[in-house]
């Protein structure tokens, strides 16, 4: 017992007894990511001066996101990317070197095991799509500008309905999806559809916090691209329409300039540059 012991606990006192209580942990970096945590969260209590009636209320958007979650939908990464922090994560993990293409956020809708086609062949295997037919073309690249042979392009969009076919049972199964292989020239040719804008996921609880902070759930139109080779990063990405709208209100902040392109012909050209990874 000190003489102080008689004073009230302050907010920063009771911190620091928290903080202090993770200060034995064996896992060094589980410790870290902890208490840097519990120190923003309590910071973040204490700024707004939350009512007991509003942190349950977060208590129940959480409990609704965990039960919305199966095999099908994530809800969670759905609230990390409405909320920037995907993005967020995306861009402290792949720090583009000068010249190699950007990332951007994954989202939930990549399927493994896409059907991997010829240079040229088309994405599309439901005809509903036939009219808004562009051809994406190309090259993979190094930093060097040398061609990148045996560079897989996995890409994926959404029939022009908006929809994904894991989304809708009416599209068969894998329709707007493939894994290309470049040659030796380094060059990809894939014909899918002018991509159109269309909105995430809106009836769970991250639906629920855009809505309510008078956001809206749209995405504007893209391509989904997953850009691999040996000795090289792999690059997430997508290309966004030009002429898409949403472009500057993206639900999930993934737009980035060097991304947008002009889709508004039958050929949309993109060159992909792929960073070496070096050899330790
Ligand atoms: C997508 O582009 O597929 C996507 C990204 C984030 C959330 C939902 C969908
Ligand atoms: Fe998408």
């Amino acid at each position: 017992m000190t003489e102080n012991s008689s004073e009230a606990m302050t907010p920063e006192a009771h911190l620091a007894e928290v903080l202090a209580a993770y200060d034995n942990s064996p896992n060094p970096r589980l410790a870290e990511i902890t208490k840097a945590l519990i120190r923003h969260l309590h910071e973040f209590v204490a700024e707004v001066g939350l009512t007991r009636e509003e942190w349950f209320a977060g208590i129940e958007v959480l409990t609704r996101t965990g039960q919305m979650c199966d095999d099908q939908r994530q809800e969670f990464i759905l609230l990390s990317d409405t909320i920037g922090v995907s993005m967020l994560v995306e861009m402290i993990n792949h720090v583009a070197a000068e010249g190699s293409t950007e990332p951007t956020v994954f989202g939930p809708f990549h399927v493994e095991g896409a059907p991997h086609r010829v240079i040229g062949e088309s994405i599309i295997t439901d005809s509903m799509d036939d009219d808004r037919e562009v051809t994406f073309a190309g090259r993979v690249l190094g930093l060097d500008s040398n061609p990148i042979e045996g560079a897989t392009l996995d890409v994926w969009e959404t029939a022009s309905n908006g929809f994904y076919d894991v989304q809708d049972g009416s599209q068969t199964p894998m329709n707007m999806r493939g894994i290309f292989t470049t040659g030796s020239d380094g060059a990809y040719e894939i014909k899918g559809i002018r991509p159109v804008p269309y909105q995430i996921p809106g009836d769970g609880p991250a639906g629920d916090l855009l809505f309510e902070n008078g956001r809206h759930n749209w995405r504007p139109g893209h391509m989904h691209f997953v850009v691999a080779a040996a000795d090289h990063k792999t690059v997430i990405t997508h290309l966004f329409d030009a002429a898409s709208d949403y472009l500057d209100s993206d639900a999930v902040f993934g737009v980035r300039d060097s991304l947008v392109v002009d889709m508004s012909g039958d050929r949309c050209d993109y060159d992909f540059v792929l960073e070496a990874v070096s050899a330790n």
